[in-house]
């Protein structure tokens, strides 16, 4: 079986903490960081978040480097309303055994990529994607070092979620998802259009948590709250489960149909601040981007439900 060298740039949150329980359990995967940004909790919950769920998924191979604490300009901010104040829903942090990897998870990323050969490393970038960016600028070669990189972030015809024109982790820190979307990455993006196709329904919550291993119980536990924070914040039952998207296709890419396309992120406007302007009339051929347009969603819950078995 071939495996999939992998980075994880996440802010832990609770579905980073799905994706994470679904890459930990997935033997496809070669996990050669996680690094961490501030995002949906500030960085010091978001790197114990990441290193509390390494110890729970048995992964303390794995190292977790903490990334940049804000974004490149704006000031920080947070999403702690659907996620908890302390970034993993009804989770009592704990004090992980296994501390945070020397060095910042910037030069981490940098030093796992221009390693290996050419484009062997994959990344998935969770939340804001401030990291990359300043890794970006750090090595000027990385675009072209770097594998596939899978995002989450944007939207187009779902409409913003911190605001009505944008989806929070472009909106967080929209300068960076600008430098990004302009880098030449082999960029894949799973905005709201895709994963707001990905729900977490009492049923496949259900299943992950009959399987009754720590990443099943604390999955499910993650998408519980999640399910309690959308009946009371949006009114729906069923959550989107964001995160595992990217991680998802990485694993299994036919659960995604994507379309080429140019994506530009609005950064002068305070009013639209973080949209994505995805643009389907490109020629395919010349397309810098990918944008996921559906997901198959029991696909994707077939895939965790494995995952934490
Ligand atoms: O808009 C969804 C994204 O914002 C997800 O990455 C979630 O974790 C939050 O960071
Ligand atoms: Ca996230």
């Amino acid at each position: 079986m071939k495996t999939l060298s992998l980075i994880i740039d996440c802010d832990p949150g609770v579905d980073d903490a799905v994706a994470l329980m679904l890459a930990f359990g997935s033997s496809e995967l070669e996990l050669l960081a996680v690094t961490t940004v501030g995002g949906n909790v500030p960085l010091a919950k978001t790197t114990r978040n990441a290193r509390m769920l390494r110890q729970i998924a048995g992964r303390e191979d794995v190292p977790v480097h903490a990334g940049a604490d804000r974004p490149l300009r704006r000031k920080p901010a947070g999403a702690g309303e659907f996620h908890g104040e302390e970034g993993l829903g009804f989770m009592t942090p704990f004090t992980p055994a296994k501390g945070v990897a020397d060095g910042h998870g910037v030069d981490a990323l940098i030093n796992a990529v221009m390693a290996r050969e050419p484009e062997t490393v994959a990344l998935a970038v969770l939340g804001p994607m401030t990291n990359l960016a300043l890794a970006l600028r750090r090595e000027p070669t990385l675009a072209r070092r770097l594998g596939p990189v899978a995002i989450m972030g944007g939207a187009r015809s779902e409409g913003g979620n911190i605001t009505a024109s944008a989806e929070f982790n472009v909106w967080a820190d929209p300068e960076a998802a600008d430098e990004v979307m302009r880098s030449g990455c082999r960029i894949t993006m799973f905005g709201l259009d895709a994963t707001h196709q990905v729900r977490a329904t009492e049923e496949r919550i259900a299943a992950v948590a009959g399987i009754g291993t720590p990443k099943g119980d604390t999955a499910a536990a993650m998408m519980r709250f999640s399910q309690k924070v959308e009946r009371e914040i949006v009114g729906w039952d069923a959550p989107p489960v964001h995160d595992v998207c990217p991680v998802a296709w990485l694993l299994k890419p036919e659960l995604f149909e994507l379309k080429p396309c140019r994506i530009a992120v609005e950064f002068q406007s305070e009013l639209t601040r973080g949209h994505t302007a995805v643009e389907f009339r490109v020629d395919p051929a010349e397309a810098p981007h990918r944008w996921a347009v559906s997901a198959d969603a029991d696909g994707v819950f077939a895939l965790i439900t494995e995952a934490v078995r």
